[in-house]
């Protein structure tokens, strides 16, 4: 059984193959990780996945749907949406209306408030709905956007380096909201760099080197896989055998 199938995706940029080939599938209620070096094709794969770049080759299947040419506002309607490497929000704003104009690509208004505020309670900042979304702290910002993805209600959920920036105790934090956001049945594909938190948290993890799938398995076998040593991990993977 999958939730998301992706077969053959290609994507160039001018003369650079920015995703080259990439087939995949997930399952219901997994947690994947999507690692890889700088420039090596991850948040080019996650906006093709939702729609923001279109492939020049292959298809993405979510629950059997077709999403071919389905602009980003369509895919998150059908349950899958990602959050922006570069937070990017209304700063003039309040936290919550941030928030609550995600959740109207699929509530009325005032559904979309009740679950706005749930959103913004499931991450943490629930006592700042009211402050102007210019006015928080970095990691707070990266919240919201964290809220913001979640107020669509996804089936899948695209966090692209949502920990980037924040301290030890912020991510043990996400880390728990993402595993209680799988035991809700939310499937999770995550791009990270903190290593740590992705052998942890994930399931299986995908390698990604420029723009081709390295290698596919679980944290362990992933860890250990020469090439993937080789291309990404570096002496890093010392630290993870300890
Ligand atoms: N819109 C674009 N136009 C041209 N080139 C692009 C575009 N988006 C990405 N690229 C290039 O495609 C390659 C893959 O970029 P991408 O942002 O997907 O990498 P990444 O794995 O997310 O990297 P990082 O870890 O730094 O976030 C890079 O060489 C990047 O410069
Ligand atoms: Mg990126």
């Amino acid at each position: 059984m999958t939730i998301l199938e992706v077969r053959s995706l290609s994507r160039r940029f001018g003369g650079l193959q920015a995703l080259s080939e990439v087939t995949f599938s997930v399952r219901p209620r997994e947690i994947v990780g999507v690692i890889g070096p700088n420039g090596a094709g991850k948040t080019t794969l996650f906006s093709t996945l939702v729609g923001f770049i279109r492939p020049d080759t292959g298809s993405v299947a979510l629950d059997g749907r077709d999403l071919a040419g389905l602009k980003p506002h369509k895919v998150a309607a059908i349950g899958m949406t990602k959050t922006f490497q570069n937070v990017a929000l209304f700063a003039e704003s309040s936290v919550l209306d941030n928030v609550l104009t995600a959740g109207l690509l699929r509530h009325d208004v005032d559904r979309a408030r009740e679950q706005a505020l749930n959103c913004l309670d499931r991450v943490g900042l629930r006592e700042v709905a009211g402050k102007l979304a210019g006015d928080l702290s970095f990691p707070e910002r990266a919240r919201v956007e964290l809220a913001r993805a979640l107020c669509t209600a996804p089936k899948v959920l695209l966090l692209d380096e949502v920990m980037a920036a924040l301290n030890h105790a912020e991510m043990t934090e996400i880390m728990q909201l993402i595993r209680s956001l799988r035991d809700d049945g939310v499937t999770l594909l995550v791009v990270e760099h903190h290593m740590r938190a992705i052998m942890n948290i994930c399931d299986r993890i995908l390698v990604l080197n420029f723009g081709r799938l390295l290698a596919e398995g679980t944290p362990d076998r992933v860890a250990r896989d020469p090439q993937v040593i080789e291309a990404y991990l570096g002496r890093s993977a010392e630290a993870l055998r300890r």
